[in-house]
């Protein structure tokens, strides 16, 4: 099945209001409503709102970083799935490696912002990858098999449609030594494996999975050739209009 490259950039807590409108208007001005792949951005919460509205009338997403797995009330400094929506926002990632290894996020709380997410009408990059010494006790699959299936649970076969999963090893975000190829496609496939035995193999197919971890212009199409890799979410690289469009414009 033929999945559409799905290019994302992860602003997390860069830029300030100037550097992030003058970003999403060259993206706005190369991009616009070109349809070949899908595109998005995550700014900070504060600058959500306009940036929305910097790129309307394009065919950019505007997404947020995180939201609160309450729907409103006394949560001081907390952002609700519904006020996302409100200001245009129409994905948000979940179990950002930041998220969970710097904010102590679990598969549990993760599992409930993404339904949150959904029942608010958002879609959601899940975002799952294992750390430097799982990795190296071969525990792996292991640990994105369960960061999908306990970050997916109670979620319906329809429901699938509004979901993305980001494999990101955390040993490759924003240290320049990104997966190769080779391990980037075998945890895809692995993860795809994952979502057939959760669903069905239809849902699998039709689910695409992004690689993040020092994704840049040069590297990109290596990774994109990879089995199962259907898009990237992008950190560092995705700060420059240029470098961005590079990766966004692979070939
Ligand atoms: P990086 O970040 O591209 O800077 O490695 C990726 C991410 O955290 O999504």
């Amino acid at each position: 099945m033929k999945r559409k490259p799905f290019l994302a950039g992860n602003w997390k807590m860069n830029l300030e209001r100037k550097s992030a409108l003058d970003l999403a208007r060259a993206l706005r001005d190369a991009v616009g409503n070109s349809s070949e792949r899908d595109v998005a951005v995550f700014p900070p919460f504060v600058y959500l709102d306009e940036v929305v509205r910097a790129l309307a009338g394009t065919s950019i997403k505007v997404g947020a970083q995180n939201l609160c797995d309450e729907k409103n009330g006394a949560f001081t400094g907390e952002i609700s799935a519904e006020m996302l929506v409100d200001v245009g926002a129409t994905t948000v990632l979940v179990g950002h490696s930041e998220r969970r290894h710097l904010y102590g996020e679990s598969d549990e709380l993760c599992n409930r912002k993404l339904q949150r997410a959904l029942a608010a009408g958002l879609n959601v990059i899940l975002c799952v990858g294992e750390k430097l010494d799982e990795r190296d006790a071969g525990r792996t699959e292991h640990v994105i098999g369960r960061q999908t299936t306990l970050g997916l649970k109670g979620v319906s076969a329809e429901q699938m449609s509004k979901l993305t999963i980001a494999y990101e090893p955390v040993w490759a975000i924003g240290t320049g030594r990104n997966a190769t190829a080779e391990q980037a496609g075998s945890a895809h496939t692995y993860l795809r494996g994952v979502l057939a035995g959760l669903y069905d193999e239809r849902v699998a197919q039709a689910l695409r999975i992004q690689y993040g971890g020092s994704v840049k212009p040069d590297n990109i199409a290596t990774l994109m050739a990879a089995p199962d890799v259907d898009g990237a979410l992008v950190g560092g690289a995705a700060l420059k209009a240029e470098s961005f469009l590079g990766i966004v414009r692979f070939k």
